[in-house]
């Protein structure tokens, strides 16, 4: 079977839209995993733009299945991540102008400060996964590196998937796949897990499922948006009830 994650990250956007207390991030956790949600993704950023410091307290109480949170070496997050200790961590790149994580880390098997920050995780027994581009020479330095997973960046694939409604007769979705193929035989090579993430919807999401060994999906932007379009009636409803 593979674990859905669902990434609630746009919950805490829409709520830190007016810096209040609503929606809650630790709510919508709860509701995913009563739907179903094998993991909740949270991504703690530097400049805190969407899941805040007690948003990550609360879920590590209160998330049953697994916690994945992602973060960025260089930041003050990896010794938040280490009092906290999910179960899960991804590393990944962070720059602050980026509206969501563009491209995958950039790794190679003598980066020291990478390697230490998998260390640390590792020994705190979080397991580490590394956010990459699909490419084999990445997976290898990932394994080089001491991760014991790899999430492959599907945004290129969705792009091409989007510009021709998944044709695959369509040389540039075809490309895409390959690289997701070719970075997946790679994984299973080097003994890692693999995970994908990134643009993935419900209308591409099949697409994806034939990869070798492909373990888990984590999924943010399209389920929070059907989330509230499936939730817009029954919500003006209830006020319109209290109107
Ligand atoms: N995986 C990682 C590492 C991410 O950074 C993101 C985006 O925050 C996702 C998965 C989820 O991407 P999307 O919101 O496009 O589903």
């Amino acid at each position: 079977m593979i674990h859905l994650g669902v990434n609630i990250d746009h919950v805490a956007t829409v709520r830190q839209a007016r810096r209040t207390i609503e929606p809650d991030p630790v709510a919508a956790a709860a509701l995913a995993e009563l739907g179903g949600a094998d993991g909740i993704t949270v991504h703690l950023r530097e400049d805190r733009r969407h899941i805040q410091d007690r948003d990550l307290r609360l879920l590590r109480e209160t998330v049953q299945g697994v916690l994945n949170l992602e973060l960025a070496v260089e930041s003050g997050v990896v010794d938040i991540a280490l009092a906290t200790k999910p179960q899960q961590a991804c590393i990944v790149p962070e720059r602050r102008q980026e509206v969501t994580t563009e491209g995958g880390l950039r790794v190679s098997a003598d980066d020291r400060a990478l390697r230490g920050t998998v260390d640390r995780l590792r020994a705190a027994g979080i397991l580490v996964s590394l956010f990459i581009e699909p490419d084999p020479a990445t997976v290898a330095a990932a394994q080089a590196v001491g991760a014991e997973a790899v999430e492959l960046h599907t945004g290129a694939w969705a792009e091409a998937w989007l510009a021709c409604r998944g044709r695959d007769d369509d040389a540039a979705l075809r490309r895409q796949v390959e690289r997701l193929e070719a970075a997946a035989h790679a994984a299973g090579e080097h003994g890692l897990r693999l995970h994908a993430g990134h643009g993935i919807t419900y209308r591409n999401v099949g697409d994806l499922l034939h990869l070798p060994l492909l373990r888990e999906l984590n999924i943010g932007h399209s389920i929070i948006s059907r989330a509230v379009l499936v939730g817009m009636e029954r919500a003006v409803r209830d006020m319109k009830d209290l109107i």
